[in-house]
């Protein structure tokens, strides 16, 4: 299998790693307007990607068409080495977790996660035990009988969360999964989204407009615009080598004001000349 040398997250080593996904070329027009402009880049095993960039320059299209709810119009999607550009996306090996939940309003939390589990043919025992064990990893395990809707919004992604993970998927797509959130829920599910995913090792692809979200959370950010990959690299990268004036802009200049601002209101940023020590 391919191996290649890629330096992922501040503070981690230099190692081999495993290319997981490969995507080449990938086109999308919706109504003669293009969408996705020769999209290609590389996922590594157990890496958790996050796709950053404006509402609407085709994000959650580029999701749709790497698990396979949407055809591309050009390109291929290789999964450690197989295309599986043309499988439909049970057989894609991933799952994904969309930004508005998408559970089962009539059916309990149990029912929600095992669901999936017995389409997929696997006995009633061994998916009540998964489902059972990755609720109970997620810190579900007393809300197993409620509806959704007696859950809050944090809970409901849990459990949708859950969902996928109880299919032991390759590969998970979040599709912002934390925007829907009010800000403390948000920031309690960013650690834990972080968590989940050193605990499950699993490959991760996270889409979000919230710069903060994608450095606090990322191994790798993939900035995109109109369409196009601006730039892909480590937070510290992109931070200290922004690719082009819109990733100046759009990521480092924001945050760079983000942090002004925080320094101004605790009162550690004012325009007193520092006296020297
Ligand atoms: N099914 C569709 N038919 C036509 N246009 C679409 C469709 N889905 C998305 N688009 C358009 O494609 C562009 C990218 O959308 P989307 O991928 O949802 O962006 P993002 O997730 O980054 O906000 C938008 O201009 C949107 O209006
Ligand atoms: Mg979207």
């Amino acid at each position: 299998m391919h191996a290649v040398s890629i330096h992922l997250g501040v503070g981690m080593e230099k190692k081999e790693q495993t290319i997981k996904l490969k995507v080449r070329n990938i086109q999308k027009l919706y109504d003669d307007k293009i969408i996705l402009k020769d999209i290609s880049f590389d996922v590594m095993e157990g890496e958790f990607l996050a796709i950053l960039g404006l509402s609407g320059c085709g994000k959650t299209t580029l999701l749709r068409i790497l698990i396979g709810l949407e055809k591309q119009d050009k390109g291929s999607i290789y999964k450690d080495e197989k295309e599986i550009s043309l499988l439909p996306p049970d057989q894609r090996g991933m799952g994904i977790v969309f930004q508005n939940y998408a559970l089962f309003p009539n059916m309990t939390v149990l029912s929600n996660v095992e669901y999936a589990l017995k389409r997929r043919k696997e006995t009633k025992k061994t998916a009540r035990d998964t489902a059972l064990r990755v609720l109970e990893q997620l810190g579900m395990s007393e809300h197993l009988d409620k509806k959704p809707r007696q859950l809050s919004g944090g809970q409901q992604q849990r459990v949708a969360i859950a969902r996928t993970l109880a299919m032991n998927p390759d590969i998970i797509l979040l599709d912002e999964p934390i925007s829907a959130l009010d800000v403390t829920n948000r920031e309690i599910m960013k650690r834990e989204l972080k968590e989940i995913q050193k605990k499950f090792h699993t490959t991760m692809i996270f889409i979000t407009h919230e710069q903060e979200e994608a450095f606090y959370l990322a191994d790798r950010i993939m900035v995109m615009s109109e369409g196009t990959i601006e730039q892909l690299d480590t937070p510290d990268q992109i931070f200290r080598h922004p690719a082009n004036s819109y990733v100046k802009e759009f990521v480092v200049a924001h945050l760079e004001q983000k942090y002004q601002s925080l320094l101004k209101c605790t009162g550690r940023l004012d325009n007193e000349p520092k006296r020297v020590e």
